[in-house]
């Protein structure tokens, strides 16, 4: 490497401080400034980075600072296109959290203007880069299995943490359980099968968490369970399973691909990637190792760390971009679709979105 990234923060909640904790692990990289408004999470942050931190109520004089190269959007999704309509106007590289934008209008807005700027565009949908999830997609792909046929990703785990001024309990703020949640899982969906999705069906509801909560007299809109059920062009077959009321799963992640030869499977955690073939039937269960510096760096199981390694190439070596703006849309519209499909009782098709 022979320049280095300076990050700014802007939105040093949960999210932000995992990138303090992950970029303190690159090398020749460093968060030079946050930029949040409430004093807690700016607590939170100086804490993470040591005291070695500018800390700004308002994200203008971080992007005026010349200093800084790289921009770390991690504020709550229903500002992620305001704060970016700012971003853009710098020249600054720009790593987005996951949903890209809560609509699809917003969305297609942020596909234009990354294509028209010359920094890089990244977007933080970091699922693929937890190491066993990586290892999964590389054995799905080298046709470990055979020709991919199914693919299922189930997700069970506890119901959503309370975030700053509880934006995530609200639709209008999330964008959706399936969006703010299921955007990661529907672009590894894309990722493994490698091809578009055709048509979306899903059924699901609010039938355990956050029924007696209460916000300023509202009670919260988001749904804790859904089946997504997703035909692929290719002719993958794709299900995606979330329940938000299984703290007590034996994995919070479960990856299934089969095709006609066999079946891989990672279940996570522990991080183990399961090789099975047909005939003669075999299993092999592996271990995939993660450094304990890495693995205790943040709540994804390695994937940040693994994400801004590959942002850094990207943004001072010119490697590729891994997330295109493209890539957040789409799996934004998975989302939609298939909130859309609850809603309307039908199957949608992604057409109808005009993708
Ligand atoms: N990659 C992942 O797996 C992952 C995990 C969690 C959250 N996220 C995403 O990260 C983003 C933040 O989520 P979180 O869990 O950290 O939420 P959070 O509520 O913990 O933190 C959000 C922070 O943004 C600040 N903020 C709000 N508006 C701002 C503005 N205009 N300028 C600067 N700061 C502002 C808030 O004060 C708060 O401190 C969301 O888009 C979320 O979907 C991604």
């Amino acid at each position: 490497m022979n320049e280095s990234l300076r990050f700014g923060i802007i939105g040093a909640g949960l999210m932000g401080v995992e990138h303090i904790q992950n970029i303190a692990l690159l090398e020749d990289a460093s968060v030079a400034a946050i930029a949040d408004p409430h004093p807690p999470s700016q607590e939170r942050a100086l804490a993470a980075a040591g005291g070695e931190l500018q800390v700004y109520d308002d994200y203008a004089p971080l992007l005026a600072d010349e200093s800084i190269n790289a921009v770390i959007i991690a504020t709550p999704n229903h500002t992620h296109a305001a704060v970016l309509r700012d971003v853009f106007e710098t020249d600054k590289h720009i790593l987005c959290e996951k949903p890209l934008c809560t609509t699809l209008d917003d969305c297609a807005w942020v596909v234009a203007e990354a294509a028209r700027r010359s920094q890089v565009f990244w977007v933080a949908m970091e699922y693929r880069y937890s190491p066993p999830v990586a290892r999964f997609v590389r054995e799905v792909q080298a046709g470990t299995a055979g020709r991919l046929r199914m693919l299922s990703i189930r997700e069970h785990r506890f119901p959503f943490l309370k975030k700053v001024g509880d934006w995530n309990r609200f639709n209008r703020n999330s964008g959706g359980t399936l969006v703010e949640k299921s955007c990661h899982h529907f672009d590894l969906m894309r990722h493994v099968v490698g091809a578009e999705p055709l048509r979306v069906f899903a059924t699901g509801g609010a039938d355990v968490n956050h029924l007696d909560e209460e916000y300023d007299g509202e009670q919260p809109d988001i749904i804790d369970n859904a089946l997504v059920v997703v035909d692929f062009e290719n002719g993958v077959r794709a299900v995606h399973d979330l329940c938000m009321f299984a703290e007590g799963s034996r994995h919070m992640q479960e990856l299934a691909a089969t095709g006609d030869t066999g079946k891989v499977e990672c279940l996570m955690p522990p991080g183990q990637v399961v090789l099975g073939r047909r005939i003669p039937r075999a299993v092999e269960t592996i271990d995939v190792a993660v450094p304990d510096d890495v693995l205790a760096a943040g709540y994804h199981h390695g994937a940040t760390y693994y994400e801004l390694r590959d942002f850094q190439r990207a943004a001072v070596e010119g490697a590729p971009v891994a997330v295109t703006a493209e890539d957040g849309m789409k799996a934004v519209a998975m989302g939609v679709a298939a909130q859309i499909s609850i809603a309307e009782q039908r199957v949608v098709l992604m057409s109808e979105l005009g993708l």
